[in-house]
């Protein structure tokens, strides 16, 4: 693993606005670290549902609570980082929305959705500091859709 890496960091209210602006800076980052369009928009897709969960489900749509995001583009990879203010939660307990009985469902798809864009998807609890979630996306990969 290289150490060096270029590093763009910003904090954001818990609003959808907030949302926004972190995919519109994705594609931005994307762009720069040599991704093509389309993976331009598959990790911008990730980051947006990543986020809502952030604004949602972690700090609970309380716009004074923030969320920091952190891209680490290294020549090999890109690193976003999202955390929020909850109290975390466990991977390995969400549905699986391909399940018969979840299929029907209108929500529970996001993380599905995200570990089908990007080739790595982590969950960490940082004690007394949130939680935060990293996505990674190498370079010259070409994850195939599911
Ligand atoms: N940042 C987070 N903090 C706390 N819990 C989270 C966070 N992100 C996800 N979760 C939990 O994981 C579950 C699955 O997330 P996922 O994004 O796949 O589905 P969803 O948000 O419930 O619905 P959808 O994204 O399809 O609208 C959520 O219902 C929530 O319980
Ligand atoms: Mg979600």
């Amino acid at each position: 693993m290289t150490a060096e890496s270029e590093v763009i960091e910003l904090t954001l209210a818990s609003t959808l606005k907030s949302v926004e602006t972190a995919e519109e800076l994705t594609t931005e980052v994307c762009s720069k670290a040599g991704f093509d369009e389309e993976e331009q928009h598959r990790i911008g897709m990730a980051v947006h549902e990543s986020m809502i969960n952030a604004v949602h489900h972690g700090n609970k749509n309380d716009a004074s609570k923030q969320v920091r995001l952190r891209f680490q583009i290294y020549p090999d990879r890109l690193e976003i980082h999202i955390r929020d203010q909850g109290t975390g939660f466990d991977l390995n307990r969400i549905p699986n929305p391909l399940e018969a009985e979840n299929l029907l469902k209108v929500s529970g798809r996001g993380i599905f959705l995200i570990r089908s864009f990007v080739d790595e998807f982590r969950v960490e609890k940082l004690e007394g500091r949130g939680t935060e979630v990293t996505l990674v996306k190498h370079k010259n990969s070409r994850k195939k859709l599911a």
